[in-house]
């Protein structure tokens, strides 16, 4: 079954000015890639993403939020809402990171509250999954991305609003991507974990995506596996050369 690539930027908390963002999505403009051959969503901090979202839809591209609140509408200073993002068309957001599990106390549950907002208002997301490194060195990799998962599969009433992100902890910001091998065996489980507890269709066309010290260097040979079906990329998609990602992946 051929799935669409999809590569997301997760901007985390950067940059430090919209006209660091506004400069740097000017220079993506110089290496336009074909929208058709692969699907870019780029998420900004929740204050430039307003900002930069006609810019980024200028480019072919798709704003995203990195996160949501798991309340509703009310007195919750400072979260947003899932309907906050349909109403101002943003298509998608990001749930689960693992920043948001280790940095904030994000739990298993808590991510499937969002979930469930999330497909209430139609949202698309980018669920993160991934395994600290001690987990990894235990052997408890699949078991820990399946609990993770686990969590969230009853919310989900429709699959095609969901896509996946595989990000092991240890890769992320540290420079040490997985290997090819590593990401494809691991992405590999986690559909077969999909089909045994949804479907053998919804494993077939969820897209997972890799995470993790992606670059222009290594992209190629990762994209190349069977189970991986794009990136979300960190510090590299703050970089112009973040569209040589792009145009390797479509
Ligand atoms: O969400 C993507 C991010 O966690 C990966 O970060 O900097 O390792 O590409 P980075």
């Amino acid at each position: 079954m051929s799935r669409i690539p999809i590569v997301g930027g997760n901007w985390k908390c950067n940059p430090a000015k919209l006209a660091e963002a506004n400069a740097l999505l000017e220079a993506w403009k110089a290496k336009p890639f074909d929208k058709e051959k692969v699907e870019v969503v780029i998420a900004p901090t929740a204050l430039h993403l307003g900002s930069v979202k006609k810019t980024l839809e200028g480019l072919g591209m798709q704003a995203a939020a990195q996160n949501v609140g798991k309340n509703d509408m009310g007195a919750f200073t400072g979260e947003w809402t899932a309907t906050h993002l349909t109403d101002m068309e943003v298509a998608w957001t990001l749930i689960g990171h693992s920043e948001r599990r280790s940095k904030y106390g994000e739990t298993d549950d808590e991510t499937a509250v969002k979930v469930e907002k999330c497909q209430a208002a139609g949202l698309k997301v980018i669920f993160c999954i991934g395994e600290q490194l001690e987990e990894r060195e235990a052997g408890k990799t699949d078991e820990v991305n399946k609990r993770q998962l686990a969590a969230v599969l009853a919310k989900i009433t429709n699959w095609d609003l969901i896509v996946l992100a595989y990000e092991p902890v240890w890769a992320i910001g540290t420079g040490k991507v997985a290997t090819p091998d590593q990401a494809e065996e691991t992405q590999a489980a986690i559909r077969a974990y999909i089909k045994e507890a949804v479907s053998e269709e919804v494993a077939n066309k969820v897209r997972i995506q890799y995470g993790g010290s992606v670059t222009p260097e290594n992209c190629a040979e990762l994209i190349g596996k069977p189970n991986i079906d794009g990136f979300l990329v960190g510090g590299a998609s703050l970089k112009p050369s973040f569209m040589d990602i792009v145009t390797t992946v479509g």
